[in-house]
């Protein structure tokens, strides 16, 4: 017996809840949502159409997450760990915060936000390390439903002001600086650049964490550690939670599309808990007591929903870890593997590949007997990538889940389970029950049958699907509704196996996916057009061995002769400025002018096979402004 009503344990029970769920998709999802405390029934499961789009889930429900995450488990496991905390630092004390613990800090914390004067429907910028702090500052926000906007801590003073701006956010939550290795970022300096910019900002809650020197401006900025003990001296200890709708919004996350400017994604409260909680149960087949591990950071959708929100509210062990895998040295997965006893760890391909090339000195000695089951996400894994895992980590007994998703879908939309529906390497394999894919030709239509390939979409909503783009519902119908009519569009491209097995084989659109972190070309293209000496540039992905794919940027450089060393530093440097030191280019060949049709088109396909080192075979040129410049750009590849 499990102890999830809906956790599916054998291939018979999967092949059965997925024909009930597209058969009878709205009572499918009512009996999962029974399991969940709501303050109030829903009055309609669903209602939905692609062409607004608009899609409703639990239509006239109220509930609070948080207390579904917390307040649901103190009874039976009050004094369970919640969240362990692996420090930067293997030196500094680790933390263990329980389920009784957090409770009472996200309620402490969301008090503090209560007397620094936001309220229910306000945006607030989240900007802060992988600390237990920033797990209870979003948890504090959705207690009161204040709409929170996390930004990964790699982003620039520009990028999270952009964020700030879209979303206009009355506060941000930020530290004095956080640890990353052997490295310290001054979180609060980059937030003081940014806020230049940011007028709506009234307030700035500062935690302490590397106690670097920092500003701190008068009535504006406040420390976590005053505003917690003024709480405390008002001596109460309890915050109600806010009733919340369950299509009120829960969080905006930011993500890279192939336009410039980055869309806020909009996921709201009802649909998005079911489901987080539900793939959660479902693809790690978490059991009671287990202690799971996800690599990834709060500050991108996979920390959201499998660090914070999806395991919590399954009443889960979460364990967050503040550094990186290769500090102090690439053994350290493996350390906290050992020194935990993780049974289910979740991480990236490109994080695999790295630690692959450090060699297998770094796992000898660890013990990795708790070891039960092993995931991925992010980008496509590649074989050699998935048997390392398995030989070396799962010690070929642990069921490797092949997990493929987005920002948009908040979880898990297919994948397999783990030990119930079979694995196979570099294959997300098959559709959680709810999720209806499909795959279809250049003009949208159904490609039937198996052993084919297409561009993914879905053709009906699950619950945690994409709302709204913030403040701006067009774009989200153009860019997910509108390339094919009713459905929603992935912007993958996949493959279908002879027994209905999907493979995604990476993105067909102007985005980039690096280090399983997502980045428009145009994006990046506009960053570098920012340094004075570019005239323009053009910026395609290339196969590279760790990161999946690397950053290739062609740039047209203006006046003569200058030290292409020099120039290409200076371009890095700038794009690191505006957007993040995650989107520096990889590579910058500068060039006399780029492939144009006589349109003005860039033609993309040519520099990206050159890139690809694919340098016969560029297709028809002929269309072309001026034919030549592919020989130079072919003749200066680096
Ligand atoms: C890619 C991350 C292949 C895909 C959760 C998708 C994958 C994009 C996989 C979303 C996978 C994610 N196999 N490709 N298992 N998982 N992707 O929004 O291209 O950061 O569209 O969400 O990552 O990236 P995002």
């Amino acid at each position: 017996m499990s102890n999830y009503p809906y956790q599916i344990r054998s291939r018979e029970q999967y092949d059965a809840a997925y024909k009930r769920s597209v058969e009878d998709p709205e009572g499918f999802w009512a009996e999962v949502a029974d399991s969940f405390q709501w303050h109030r029934r829903w009055d309609k499961v669903l209602e939905w159409n692609f062409t607004e789009p608009k899609v409703r889930w639990f239509g006239g429900a109220k509930l609070n997450i948080t207390e579904n995450c917390l307040d649901r488990h103190l009874a039976e496991r009050g004094d369970q760990p919640a969240i362990i905390w692996e420090p930067n630092n293997p030196e500094e004390d680790f933390r263990v915060l329980s389920y009784k613990e957090l409770h009472f800090k996200v309620c402490q914390f969301a008090n503090v936000l209560k007397n620094n004067g936001v309220k229910k429907g306000d945006r607030v910028c989240i900007y802060m390390p992988m600390v237990p702090e920033l797990a209870i500052a979003v948890l504090a926000c959705a207690r009161l439903g204040i709409i929170h906007s996390v930004v990964f801590g790699g982003f620039s003073a520009q990028s999270i002001a952009d964020r700030i701006q879209d979303a206009q956010c009355n506060l941000v939550i930020t530290s004095d600086g956080g640890f990353r290795g052997n490295k310290e970022i001054p979180l609060k300096s980059v937030i003081d650049d940014a806020l230049v910019q940011c007028p709506s900002v009234k307030k700035v809650i500062v935690l302490t964490r590397t106690r670097v020197a920092v500003s701190m401006i008068k009535g504006r900025d406040v420390w976590w550690e005053d505003e917690v003990r003024k709480v405390e001296t008002q001596g109460n200890p309890v915050c109600p939670a806010e009733t919340m709708d369950a299509e009120d919004m829960l969080f905006i996350l930011y993500t890279s599309g192939s336009t410039g400017k980055p869309k806020g994604v909009v996921h709201t409260c009802g649909g998005y808990m079911v489901f987080t909680a539900y793939s959660f149960v479902n693809v790690f087949q978490y059991q009671p007591g287990d202690v799971y591990f996800c690599t990834a950071d709060i500050g991108w959708i996979t920390g959201h929903s499998y660090i914070v929100y999806g395991p919590l509210a399954a009443g889960a062990t979460t364990l967050m870890f503040e550094g990186i895998p290769t500090w102090p040295d690439a053994g350290r997965f493996w350390d906290i593997v050992d020194k935990f006893k993780v049974n289910i760890l979740y991480t990236a391909p490109t994080a695999i590949r790295s630690l692959m090339g450090f060699g297998l000195d770094f796992v000898k000695n660890k013990d990795l007997g708790s070891l039960k089951v092993l995931g991925t996400v992010g980008e496509p894994i590649n074989e050699e990538a998935w048997h390392w895992y398995d030989e070396n980590i799962g010690k070929g007994r642990c069921p490797i889940v092949d997990t493929w998703w987005q920002t948009e879908t908040a979880g898990i939309l297919i994948s397999n389970m783990a030990g119930i529906t079979p694995g196979k390497p570099a294959h997300a394999t098959l559709p959680l029950p709810g999720v209806q894919p499909i795959l279809v030709d250049e003009k949208g239509e159904e490609l039937q049958g198996n052993s084919i390939s297409g561009n993914l979409c879905i053709k009906f909503p699950w619950p945690s699907i994409i709302r709204t783009t913030y403040g701006d519902h067009e774009r989200c119908r153009q860019t997910y509704f509108a390339t094919y009519p009713n459905l929603y569009f992935t912007g993958d491209g996949a493959l279908r196996d002879e027994v209905g097995n999907y493979r995604i084989t990476g993105r067909v659109d102007d985005v980039l996916n690096v280090s399983g972190h997502r980045i428009g070309t145009a994006e990046v293209e506009n960053a570098i057009n920012m340094h004075t000496g570019v005239v323009e540039s053009a910026v395609v992905g290339y196969p590279h061995e760790i990161k999946g794919q690397g950053i290739y940027a062609y740039v047209v450089f203006s006046g003569g002769s200058h030290d292409n060393d020099l120039a290409s530093k200076d371009i890095v440097q700038t794009v690191a400025r505006i957007i993040g030191p995650i989107a520096k280019p990889d590579k910058i060949q500068f060039v006399k002018g780029l492939p144009k049709t006589r349109s003005g088109k860039i033609m993309r396909r040519i520099l990206r096979k050159i890139a690809e080192g694919e340098l016969q075979n560029l297709g028809d040129t002929s269309t072309l402004l001026d034919p030549a410049v592919v020989d130079e750009i072919r003749n200066g590849r680096l």
